[in-house]
């Protein structure tokens, strides 16, 4: 019998992907999450335990027997008391559980690029983590992808939402900065084999002006480009944002694009091609808005 795999966010997006690779592969899974999902296709075939940093004995518990976790517990941005230090802090706690429960291994996710000396909280947060996982004992590999796609996407679902309802597409800045989408699937596959440090990146660069392009083509809505100083094209997204009760982009979102953050450095591990998948899922695409807020900020009852 293959070693349980404990998998964090089997019911959200990446680690629903991870967790199915792995159950293919034959492993029983383990997901720490902060809820059940009924809804889940991987419902009623994973086992539950709470993802809680409150609790610490109770976390190592629920690592306990585990031959590799793989951890995608992150914060997209702050927000009410979740900041990116207290989330590097859980993070810490993660691994120290993870040691005391004499987890074999540990398959971290962390970011395409992430840097100790970045101004933006969430690439150094993710730099933050990795120092905590290799300064540990444990055995572990880092997988930093840039733009994930796949089912339950976000970004892409929501750039579609707006291409959908609006007659233009207010693009902030040139536009012209690049990024690399990897599908999730892919981002599962280099999970479960990586070794070491390894990027997960897909096989095509797209500037982000092409990427929405593709996206509007996709679903027949191939709208006109505005392109706007960042920060009047954030306000207006922020309009957008108030009417369905989330945060569309971040500053340090539109900055970390700018600065090509989510373009790896590294021949691509990824094979899945962003416009095949627009092609196969753009009917689907933005047909409701996905928010994040809604997702991963309200409250949660403990398990
Ligand atoms: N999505 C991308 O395009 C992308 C790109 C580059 C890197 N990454 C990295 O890949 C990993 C997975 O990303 P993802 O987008 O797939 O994330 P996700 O599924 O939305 O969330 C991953 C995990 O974090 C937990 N989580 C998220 N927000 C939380 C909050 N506010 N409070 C407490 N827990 C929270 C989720 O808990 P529940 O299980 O309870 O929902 C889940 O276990 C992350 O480390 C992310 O930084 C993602």
């Amino acid at each position: 019998m293959p070693d349980l795999a404990v998998v964090t966010g089997a019911f959200s997006y990446t680690g629903g992907f991870v967790a199915e690779k792995l159950l293919r592969d034959g492993f029983p899974v383990r997901t720490l999450s902060r809820r059940d999902d009924p809804s889940s296709p991987l419902h009623g075939r994973v086992d539950v335990a709470e993802l809680q940093f409150r609790d610490e004995a109770a976390l190592v518990e629920s690592l306990r027997g585990a031959g590799t976790l793989y951890n995608t517990y992150w914060i997209r941005y702050e927000s009410g008391g979740c900041t990116f230090d207290r989330a590097v802090e859980n993070t810490r706690t993660l691994f120290r559980a993870a040691q005391a429960a004499e987890v074999e291994r540990v398959v971290h996710l962390s970011v395409s690029n992430p840097s100790e000396d970045s101004p933006l909280p969430y690439f150094r947060g993710k730099a933050a983590c990795e120092r905590a996982l290799s300064e540990s004992r444990l055995e572990h590999a880092i997988v930093r992808p840039t733009l994930i796609f796949g089912r339950r996407d976000l970004l892409v679902n929501n750039i579609a939402w707006i291409l959908r309802r609006f007659p233009v597409f207010l693009v902030p800045g040139s536009g012209r900065y690049r990024l690399q989408p990897v599908s999730a699937e892919d981002v599962a596959e280099i999970a479960v084999t990586a070794r070491g440090v390894v990027d997960a990146a897909g096989p095509d660069v797209f500037t982000f002006d092409e990427l929405v392009r593709a996206i509007g083509d996709a679903i027949g809505r191939p709208r006109r480009l505005v392109h706007l100083p960042a920060g009047a094209a954030l306000a207006v997204g922020a309009v957008v944002a108030r009417v369905r009760r989330d945060v569309v982009l971040t500053r340090d979102e539109v900055a970390g694009l700018e600065a090509e953050l989510l373009v790896s450095h590294e021949p691509p591990r990824g094979d899945d091609g962003f416009r095949e998948w627009l092609e196969a899922s753009g009917e689907a695409l933005g047909r409701r808005y996905v928010s994040e807020l809604a997702r991963n900020f309200r409250p949660y009852a403990p398990l």
